[in-house]
């Protein structure tokens, strides 16, 4: 009896195992069900199927590919529902054509390209200390008054969704009278039309990444051409004595070498300098207009360095601007 056993029951339970093993090791392993049809990739696959916030800007390394994943991480499933309800398009508005006239709420344009053109945002910003004021007076005091009148744009950029905001930028414009008359200082604004409805998107941190690409792509707009190079800085940052001279010179330095933008800072999107009036900054409206909701303001920059193939980043050490 025993002997039987072991040559008809060893196969049977054998089989048995094998037969109940296999559709779990297809499921759990390679992530098909019994029959390959691939249950748990398709369940994955759809939700980024629906979304569009997987879309991605064209060809790029490896860098772009991991900040799609970041991106398609910090959009919920939930959040992303609100986005298909509401394509966004920048309202009314074409930055390549933009009333600057229109824009300009204090100040007047310059009648011939300077040296540089610096662009402010003046929006809320998270965390540690910002005073406009002081950014201002870092940047006025630091370059001799000749030097300013001749190369130097500064161009203040709000919103009219912010309100506060709009009221204290026009009481510290207006403190810099001899700059503001002297076409160095220029106050903009962006009207409620050039946004889509953001409190549509459904959610403040999808409506808050938007309205930041939004801002800067307008300021660019409005800056791109003005000088011969557009520096992008912040409210919380302060320029030292010869800031120009340093930028200048780090231009010179470059040469015939290939770049697309430099920086002076080396966090987010502050301090980055760009060629005026050319195709780059043009370019990088594109991105943020167009990806708005995908990805924020750094990502995109990142973006634009990898599209256009500035294989390292040049940085001048130590960061030029300093936290206030
Ligand atoms: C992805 O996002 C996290 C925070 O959500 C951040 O710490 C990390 O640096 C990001 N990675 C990339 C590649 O951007
Ligand atoms: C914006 O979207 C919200 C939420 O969908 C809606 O209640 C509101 O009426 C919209 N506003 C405009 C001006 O369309």
């Amino acid at each position: 009896m025993r002997r039987q056993c072991r040559w008809t029951c060893i196969p049977v339970v054998v089989a048995v195992v094998i037969l109940c093993l296999t559709p779990a090791y297809l499921l759990l392993v390679k992530g098909t069900n019994y029959w390959g049809s691939g249950i748990l990739h398709v369940k994955e696959e759809a939700p980024k199927k629906d979304i569009g916030t997987t879309r991605s800007v064209p060809p790029t390394g490896i860098r772009q590919e991991k900040t799609r994943i970041n991106s398609t991480q910090q959009v919920s499933s939930e959040q992303s529902k609100s986005l298909d309800a509401s394509p966004i398009a920048v309202c009314c508005m074409d930055l390549m054509n933009l009333d600057k006239d229109r824009a300009l709420v204090m100040g007047h344009r310059r009648k011939s390209k300077g040296f540089l053109t610096i662009g402010i945002p003046f929006t809320p910003r998270s965390g540690g200390k910002s005073d406009l004021r002081k950014t201002l007076e870092s940047l006025i005091q630091n370059t001799p008054s000749e030097l300013l009148k001749s190369q130097v744009t500064i161009v203040i950029f709000t919103s009219a969704l912010d309100v506060g905001f709009r009221q204290s930028a026009h009481a510290i414009v207006s403190s810099f009278p001899d700059h503001v008359q002297g076409s160095v200082l220029q106050l903009i604004e962006a009207p409620r039309s050039f946004y889509p409805n953001l409190s549509a998107l459904g959610n403040s941190f999808l409506s808050g990444r938007v309205k930041m690409n939004l801002d800067n792509a307008f300021l660019l707009a409005y800056a791109r051409d003005s000088s011969e190079f557009y520096l992008q800085l912040s409210y919380d940052l302060r320029a030292p004595p010869n800031y120009l001279q340093t930028i200048r010179n780090f231009i010179r330095q470059q040469g015939a070498n290939y770049w697309v933008t430099l920086e002076f800072y080396p966090v987010g999107f502050a301090g980055k300098l760009f060629r005026g009036g050319g195709r780059d900054i043009q370019q990088l409206i594109h991105l943020l207009t167009e990806y708005s909701k995908e990805q924020s303001l750094g990502n995109l920059f990142v973006q634009f360095k990898n599209l256009n193939v500035q294989q390292r980043d040049i940085l001048w050490r130590p960061p030029l601007f300093s936290q206030l």
